[in-house]
């Protein structure tokens, strides 16, 4: 069957998803899995071609005219009338209201379609109230890109988890801290004077105070305490210290005692926290640049620790097709 998908959100990542069904269509269809792009929406406007559009297409429009739209409307207003299976929203984070994002999931589960998303925004502030009205609406909402981008997490512990108890997760959950905190230990820098390079890489978020005060990785950490131990919490309610006030002094002590100083994230029913750490050299969370990792402690499988890239337009696209793949598996008869 072909599963129709519509890309709400056309900058980095939802341009990164069109490049990702470019580049991946053929191979999927060749394993049953067809796929067909038929609207691509960003704050402008919407296109849409129940014929199909061509994601190159949908790239090139957007370059040119900086924007996609067709019809100029609110993106969010005709998430109803879209005819598409799967909407995909890669709006941007907003954790103020979770706007864009939060009337588009739910106007699509109004009108029976699944989410894949990779926007922290509506998930971290009403995680519960999201899922429980795509369980009413009789669909599914998938995240597994908003948190650790490529790394899997939620698909493990859905799948090859499934029958452990997760009794505590604790990781690094975000890549432009974790960068900074790799680079100010090999270069003696401050962390101000590699901020920027951390931005050049494109993956801090568009203000970068919530990186380094550790806001984005307690949005994730509220996300995980959600999914995997039924909390009911928004970001607010994790106890977050970020970066800012790590010296290059502090971290050069830490590794005259072999520790490296990373910003973890620690999840179980008794602790939410974000904050600066000491992590023994040879620990298998001490991972280095950009990387994410996680440690997933549970009753049976002993703890398993997943690592990977947190961040970027192909690693969090890569995340959004696994979750359409398995939607797709999930629907077909
Ligand atoms: N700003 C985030 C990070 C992007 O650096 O990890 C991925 O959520």
């Amino acid at each position: 069957m072909t599963l129709r998908l519509a890309i709400f959100g056309f900058g980095v990542v939802g341009q990164g998803l069109a490049r990702m069904l470019q580049r991946k269509g053929a191979q999927l269809a060749s394993c049953g899995i067809d796929l067909r792009l038929v609207a691509v929406a960003d704050s402008k406007g919407v296109w849409v071609d129940e014929g199909g559009i061509a994601p190159q297409d949908a790239i090139e429009k957007k370059r040119k005219e900086g924007t996609v739209a067709m019809e100029r409307v609110r993106p969010e207003r005709v998430v109803a009338d879209v005819p598409c299976d799967v909407v995909v929203d890669t709006t941007p984070t907003n954790i103020e209201d979770g706007e864009p994002g939060m009337s588009i999931m739910l106007s699509a589960f109004e009108s029976g379609k699944h989410v894949v998303t990779s926007n922290k925004g509506p998930l971290a502030l009403r995680f519960h109230a999201l899922s429980e009205r795509a369980e009413e609406c009789g669909v599914h909402l998938m995240y597994e890109a908003s948190v650790g981008g490529a790394m899997p997490i939620f698909s493990l512990v859905r799948c090859s988890l499934a029958p452990a108890h997760i009794t505590s997760i604790e990781g690094i959950f975000n890549g432009t801290c974790n960068y900074i905190l790799t680079r100010m230990r090999e270069t003696g820098y401050s962390y101000a004077d590699i901020l920027n390079e951390a931005r050049e890489l494109g993956i801090a978020e568009a203000d970068p105070t919530y990186d380094v005060e550790g806001i984005d990785a307690a949005c994730k950490v509220a996300i995980l305490a959600n999914a995997l131990f039924g909390m009911d919490v928004c970001y607010r309610d994790v106890s977050t210290t970020g970066i800012s006030q790590i010296t290059p002094e502090a971290i050069h002590l830490a590794a005259a005692g072999d520790f490296s100083i990373k910003l973890i994230g620690k999840v179980s029913p008794t602790e939410l926290k974000v904050a600066p750490m000491l992590v023994p050299t040879e620990h298998p969370l001490n991972v280095g640049g950009t990387l994410n990792v996680a440690s997933i402690v549970t009753d049976i499988a002993g703890t398993i620790t997943v690592m990977g890239r947190g961040a970027g337009a192909v690693e969090t696209a890569s995340a959004l097709l696994s979750d359409i793949v398995w939607i797709h598996r999930s629907v077909s008869p």
